[in-house]
């Protein structure tokens, strides 16, 4: 098993820590091997993914990623951001599948802006694809505009386009992910306005005939994003573009409370997959060692489960967290009134320590936190 780490930036390198600790602790074989990515990178080397980055990413089961960007790379041209070496690892890689699940724990069930009856025991999976749509759709740019509402004009555009594999395959994903839980797909569309997600839909229903267990509805988006805040638990499995899926995603997580406990996976038709926190880097809170890495932790499980095919571990991992929760243990971002309140170490050591207590070592209220 071979394992690439880029931090990235931000509080990416911090929490990325975390999780190689968790790693370590398992006592499993693997080879690991550290790149710079993102704004680290672009510093470094000129470009946000170079070459010897990407290559390591292709030779490895998985990749675990922190985060990318900082402000202070916003006025870069765009081939040179950040973001684009996110975005270019999933292209390159073929990570067409993303799992975000939406999990509300039940310790941090007040944490979340909703009421608790809203979200208690919340747990629903977004399928997002991830390598097409107006993400990556050619062509793209900017001109003059030779037809329109103001022709000889400066104009930008997108292209947003899906072909049928490329939908056929996600469907697979999402039916395949339904059958393992509670059965049931919500395919997100606009299919009332854009052709491309009249397209999406009609080959969801193809595709859905081979899942007779498995029940499919359909939903605009815009209900959607309405849905998820009111009555977020009539959701199972949720699969959408790619465009929709980056917004909706987003409102999912905060349903749980924090972004800061939600990973995520990435995979391709291989299961080699990118495993990442759902947040992004953090520049404000950068390097003062308060990050919550719960969400790096359990894309360490994810990675495991999906890629690695170490599901005794994963579950460990799971349960760890689990377990520091329950001890009372708070990042700034989950903390309440009556719990502990600890930083990004002092996280990451619990759940270490919770992991060795498991084998019957010494308990995690032993641990110490200042
Ligand atoms: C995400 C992020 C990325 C995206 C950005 C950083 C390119 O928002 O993973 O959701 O838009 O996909
Ligand atoms: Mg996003």
């Amino acid at each position: 098993m071979k394992i690439a780490i880029l931090p990235g930036d931000g509080i990416g390198t911090e929490i990325v820590a975390e999780a190689v600790k968790v790693l370590n602790v398992l006592d499993l074989s693997f080879e690991t091997e550290t790149a710079l990515v993102g704004g680290a990178a672009y510093e470094a080397h000129g470009h946000p993914l170079p070459e010897s980055t990407l290559n390591l990413a292709k030779a490895a089961d998985a990749v675990l990623f922190g985060a990318v960007g900082d402000w202070k790379y916003d006025k870069l041209e765009r081939a040179l951001r950040p973001e684009q070496a996110i975005l270019g690892l999933r292209k390159n890689l073929g990570l067409f599948a993303n799992f975000r699940p939406a999990i509300c724990y039940e310790q941090l069930t007040h944490a979340s802006s909703l009421k608790p009856e809203l979200v208690a025991g919340l747990d629903i999976l977004i399928i997002r694809e991830l390598t097409g749509d107006i993400y990556f759709g050619q062509p793209r740019g900017r001109r003059t505009a030779v037809d329109g509402l103001f022709p000889g004009a400066e104009e930008a555009f997108d292209t947003m386009r899906y072909s049928r594999p490329e939908v056929e395959r996600i469907a697979h994903v999402a039916f395949q992910a339904a059958r393992r839980r509670n059965k049931r797909v919500t395919s997100v569309d606009k299919a009332n306005v854009l052709e491309t997600f009249q397209f999406w839909k009609d080959i969801m229903i193809e595709v859905g005939q081979q899942y007779p267990d498995v029940a499919l509805d359909h939903m605009y988006v815009d209900n959607a994003a309405m849905q998820l805040v009111k009555a977020p638990k009539k959701f199972d499995v949720v699969v959408t573009g790619n465009m929709f899926g980056d917004i909706l995603s987003d409102e999912a997580a905060m349903l749980t409370g924090s972004i800061g406990m939600l990973p995520s996976a990435s995979l391709n038709d291989r299961n080699q997959g990118l495993y990442e926190p759902s947040h992004g880097s953090a520049p404000d809170i950068a390097g003062q060692g308060v990050a919550n890495p719960l969400a790096t932790i359990l894309s360490v499980a994810m990675m495991l489960r999906y890629s690695l095919n170490q599901t005794e571990a994963a579950d460990r991992i799971e349960s760890a967290v689990s377990a520091v929760l329950s001890a009372g243990l708070r990042t700034g971002d989950i903390w309440s009134e009556g719990t502990k309140r600890v930083g990004t170490r002092e996280m990451g050591d619990a759940v270490v320590a919770a992991l060795v207590a498991q084998t019957g070592g010494k308990t995690i209220t032993s641990i110490t936190t200042s």
